[in-house]
């Protein structure tokens, strides 16, 4: 039964100001719990009811970030979420800016037409309008279309005289409330780029009890929906267009729910293929303190990444299978790494799911790593003779997985970590493949292996100032972490 009294003297304590923890501390609720009441009495769910409702139409002047440059690789992050034009975190969960502006920079023209399906408090649609790309914004809640419309409401003294936009915008910005699996009202072939922020199941709830709203919804049965919303995305992108979705993982008990790979597999299936996978750093995690503790004591890492992934609507599927070639690139980095890998004990433990490490020394802090956290005792490198019955079995992931995938099992103990360590690779017509993707799927149908952890590694200083196409330099890897339960 729902406490009404204790909803509104929650909602009334928010609106004096008392900030999430004061309240929290007041009632002996937790975040969720102040969220509900706030979603439940206003319909929509924001961080600060005062400043959000009913402004009016504001002049706006700095509408560029400050010292602002394209992103060149694949491991993208932002210290500040970003606060110019009428951009702020009040909305819960909006994407920081710099995400849409990238996106739209890179990936479309001006006077294109740009859709986001998922629009919430608007972001892209403001980006939209500030860039001069027409847009369509969609959302099943009416009070989120109401606060887009209030946000991209705005004019302009611009500043900067590089700045084209002035006073008035020449593009038309519309916001709707519709459903992203059923976008009836938009024709085939018809837009230039979708760049959407979906709900990661039912992590953040927008809504109180609407059945359309996708962030309700338990992993199963988002999956179900989120497959729709791929299916209505590629009829409504033209050919040879982009569609880009920023999507996390979720954490249950200690294991993780790898609902990224999942959701962009179901675009895979719709027949999208992908022109970067791109890795978004999150900075609300701590890497000290409780938590740091906590994470060793419970040996689980803090979800610090999410997926922001660029498909593309190809005509036929390009990226073909994991044989490809370049696959031999993981085995050549474990090859050099044995003459340089050294045992160290005294390692600093990382505690978070992205580990940050210099290009000369990521095999050797990684490998470091995982024998600190998991090895107790024993380990082995399935690359290089390994052991019988280690605790902990690392594989690069090479031409060899196929046998690999037969026979790990004997070189596991019972309840043993399997560590495999792989990445996306580039291939012809500059798109992207997925090994790690490719082998979740794969180890998915084994009940005898249960995932604990992904991890991304980025690598420091592989930036090459040099790469002058199109492409982002990829400057991540991956760590599959399983645990065996037999
Ligand atoms: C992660 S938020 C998007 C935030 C947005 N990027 C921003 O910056 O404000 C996801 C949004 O999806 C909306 N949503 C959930 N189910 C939907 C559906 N079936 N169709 C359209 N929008 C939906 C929610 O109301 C929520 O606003």
């Amino acid at each position: 039964m729902a406490d009404f009294s204790l909803e509104k003297d929650i909602l009334e304590d928010k609106i004096k100001g008392l900030s999430d923890r004061e309240i929290g501390n007041k009632y002996n609720v937790n975040l969720k719990f102040i969220e509900k009441s706030i979603t439940k009495n206003l319909g929509i769910n924001i961080s600060n009811p005062v400043n959000t409702l009913s402004n009016p139409l504001k002049i706006i002047k700095k509408i560029v970030p400050k010292d602002f440059s394209l992103e060149q690789n694949t491991v993208w992050s932002f210290k500040s979420r970003g606060s110019w034009a009428t951009h702020n975190g009040n909305y819960r969960g909006n994407w920081s800016p710099y995400i849409p502006r990238n996106i739209l920079l890179k990936y479309s023209n001006e006077d294109d037409l740009v859709l986001d399906y998922f629009c919430g408090s608007g972001t892209t649609g403001v980006e939209a309008k500030l860039l001069n790309r027409n847009f369509i914004g969609i959302d099943i809640n009416e009070n989120a279309v109401k606060l887009a419309n209030e946000n991209a409401d705005f004019l302009t003294k611009a500043a900067d005289e590089n700045v084209k936009f002035l006073e008035h915008s020449r593009v038309s910005i519309d916001f709707m409330v519709g459903d992203a699996r059923n976008l009836d009202l938009i024709n085939d072939n018809s837009i230039d780029l979708i760049c959407s922020h979906p709900p990661y199941s039912n992590i953040i709830n927008y809504t109180h009890n609407n059945k359309s709203d996708l962030s309700n919804y338990e992993v199963g049965d988002f999956l179900k929906e989120i497959e729709k919303v791929a299916k209505e995305s590629y009829r409504v992108l033209k050919d040879n267009k982009y569609c880009s979705i920023l999507i996390g993982d979720m954490r249950k008990n200690k294991n993780v729910i790898p609902l990224g790979f999942w959701t962009i597999d179901k675009y895979l299936k719709e027949g999208f293929v992908i022109k970067e996978l791109i890795i978004k750093r999150q900075h609300n995690c701590k890497t000290t303190g409780f938590w740091y503790t906590n994470s060793i004591k419970f040996n689980f890492l803090l979800l610090a990444h999410e997926y922001l992934v660029i498909f593309k609507k190809s005509d036929k599927k390009k990226v073909k299978n994991h044989k490809s070639n370049n696959t031999e690139v993981s085995f050549s980095q474990y090859e050099k790494s044995k003459i340089k890998f050294i045992e160290n004990n005294n390692i600093q433990q990382e505690s978070t799911t992205v580990w940050i490490f210099e290009k000369k020394d990521w095999v050797n802090n990684t490998l470091n790593n995982l024998i600190k956290r998991y090895g107790n005792g024993s380990y082995s490198i399935y690359n290089d003779n390994p052991k019988k019955s280690s605790n902990l079995l690392i594989y690069f992931y090479d031409n060899n997985f196929s046998n690999f995938s037969k026979d790990f099992y004997n070189y596991l103990e019972k309840e043993g970590i399997l560590a495999i360590i792989c990445e996306d690779i580039r291939v012809d017509d500059n798109l992207v493949y997925s090994n790690p993707i490719y082998i979740e799927k794969y180890f998915n149908k084994d009940d005898k292996l249960k995932i604990k952890e992904i991890v991304v590694i980025q690598i420091k200083d592989a930036y090459n100032p040099n790469n002058k196409n199109s492409n982002l330099n990829i400057n991540h890897k991956y760590l599959i972490i399983y645990k065996l339960n037999v």
